[in-house]
């Protein structure tokens, strides 16, 4: 009996086998993600504009094997087939960028009522195929000719994302509910100005997104600043142009993990967890910078007005965070920081991305800390998956059985978090299919559908099964 009882508390359900399945709580999103640039191709379609990662990824030597998007997945052409594919695989809610470029092609002024129409043909697929489309206004492909003006450097840009941001609400409000405003606001910071330094088996290996700027700190956190003000902006224009949408950012969660569960490392990891956020989620959040921040950056600290903090901090309908990694284990310390970071040993199991130490507790710990420290009304993990070495059997299949153990994995840790009461609504798994990995190119592969990139053939993979079993049965198979 008090087992049974126990089990109910924590969503938990009979299996056929006896055994018990974890169950999510109904209308659980199972998602999917993709992004633009990473799977569109088309780049000059339809009146298309060109944006920096089209400028980007055609300098020599900055792509892996010259990789470009030039075509990707051709998804531009094949949106319906691939629809199809995903309402085949149990695909619940999709996760799919807009290419501002489409839009504006010149980033301001006249629309492009094609670029507008090739989102709303792939909404009204998708509607019909059952599948719930979630749009992310901005996945790093900024229009050129703002770049030209000198992109996210510029304050003005913030501003042309708003009304960028409020005619999409207009075109597809009507049957989009969810937005998420701007994709992984720290990486496409950092790594696109000044680039990000991350420890990969003890050494230092440099990460560089368009427009593969080198600016000093002060600059990179003007340009943090803009990024949030755009967020800001954008959520106060999509609601003066439609009441009721549901808005959201999809930042990266930059997570302080404790390696031990004690009250002590807890504390550390909340604290680490709020300093490594403290230029995004916590400004977003909390409509203020912190004084730790303010303090540490001196002179360095960005311009901004009382105006623009309270438009940053403008009332969200969830927080959108991907959660690979965190950014690292830590424990209590008495020094002034309040938590000592402890690496991962050389050992440590890895994932297909050089970088991705295999710590799938990130999942849980990430969307607790959230809950503790910021109490957002809901929560979607906008991304978390991994890359594999896929190779397709001579019978045509890709075993991808490492993809499937890190899934089950991290689905069991979310899980954890949301019988503790932490409010997660859906996931999204990064990703629909094999895709441009920008600079990491197409032998990356990070999809369920396996892409053959010379005859775009899609086969999808053990993992794709995994998925439709897992969002039937709402639970982890
Ligand atoms: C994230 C990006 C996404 C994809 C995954 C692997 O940082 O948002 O586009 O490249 O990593």
């Amino acid at each position: 009996m008090i087992n049974k009882i126990h089990f109910k508390s924590k969503n938990l359900t009979s299996n056929a086998g006896g055994s018990t399945l974890p169950t999510f709580p109904e209308r659980f999103f199972w998602g999917i993600a993709t992004a633009a640039y990473q799977i569109e191709g088309s780049p000059d379609a339809d009146g298309k504009g060109k944006s920096i990662w089209d400028t980007y990824a055609h300098i020599p030597g900055k792509m892996k094997n010259g990789d470009t998007g030039d075509v990707a997945i051709d998804h531009y052409r094949r949106y319906k087939d691939d629809v199809t594919v995903m309402r085949e695989m149990g695909v619940k809610a999709y996760r799919f960028s807009i290419s501002w470029p489409r839009i504006f092609p010149n980033g301001v002024g006249e629309p492009n009522p094609k670029g507008v129409d090739f989102y709303s043909r792939l909404v009204d697929e998708l509607l019909q195929a059952g599948i719930e489309p979630f749009g992310t206004l901005y996945h790093w492909d900024l229009p050129q000719a703002l770049q030209d003006k000198g992109g996210w450097q510029s304050r003005d840009t913030a501003q042309a994302f708003a009304d960028y941001a409020s005619l999409i609400a207009g075109q597809l409000g009507d049957r989009v509910k969810h937005f998420f405003t701007l994709n992984e606001l720290q990486n496409f910071v950092d790594m696109g100005h000044r680039g990000t330094v991350i420890k990969v088996q003890g050494k230092d290996v440099r990460i560089e997104l368009a427009p593969g700027l080198q600016l000093s700190t002060a600059q990179v956190n003007q340009v943090s600043h803009h990024a949030v003000l755009a967020h800001g902006l954008a959520v106060q224009a999509m609601r003066a142009t439609r009441p009721g949408l549901l808005l959201g950012p999809a930042d990266v969660l930059f997570t302080g993990v404790p390696i031990i569960d004690t009250p002590a490392n807890v504390r550390a990891a909340e604290i680490a967890t709020r300093t490594y956020n403290e230029r995004f989620l916590d400004v977003m959040l909390t409509g203020r910078y912190s004084d730790a921040y303010l303090q540490a950056a001196g002179p360095d600290s960005p311009k901004f007005t009382e105006a623009d903090l309270s438009a940053i901090g403008s009332p969200l309908d969830f927080v959108g965070v991907n959660i690979y990694i965190p950014k690292s284990y830590v424990e209590a310390s008495e020094d002034a920081k309040g938590f000592r970071e402890v690496p991962t040993s050389l050992t440590h199991p890895k994932m297909g991305s050089p970088w991705h130490s295999f710590i799938p507790e990130v999942l849980y710990w990430g969307p607790r800390l959230m809950n503790s420290l910021w109490k957002p009304k809901a929560i979607y993990i906008t991304e978390n998956g991994c890359a594999a070495n896929d190779v397709l059997t001579p019978e045509g299949r890709v075993l991808d059985t490492d993809r499937v153990m890190y899934l089950r994995a991290v689905m069991s840790n979310l899980h954890r978090a949301i019988s503790e009461g932490v409010p997660v609504k859906g996931n999204f798994i990064w990703s629909a299919f094999d895709n441009l990995e920008w600079t990491g190119g197409f032998g990356t592969r990070f999809g369920l559908v396996h892409i053959d990139f010379k005859t775009q053939k899609r086969t999808p993979k053990l993992s794709a099964a995994w998925f439709k079993e897992a969002s039937r049965r709402n639970g982890i198979v």
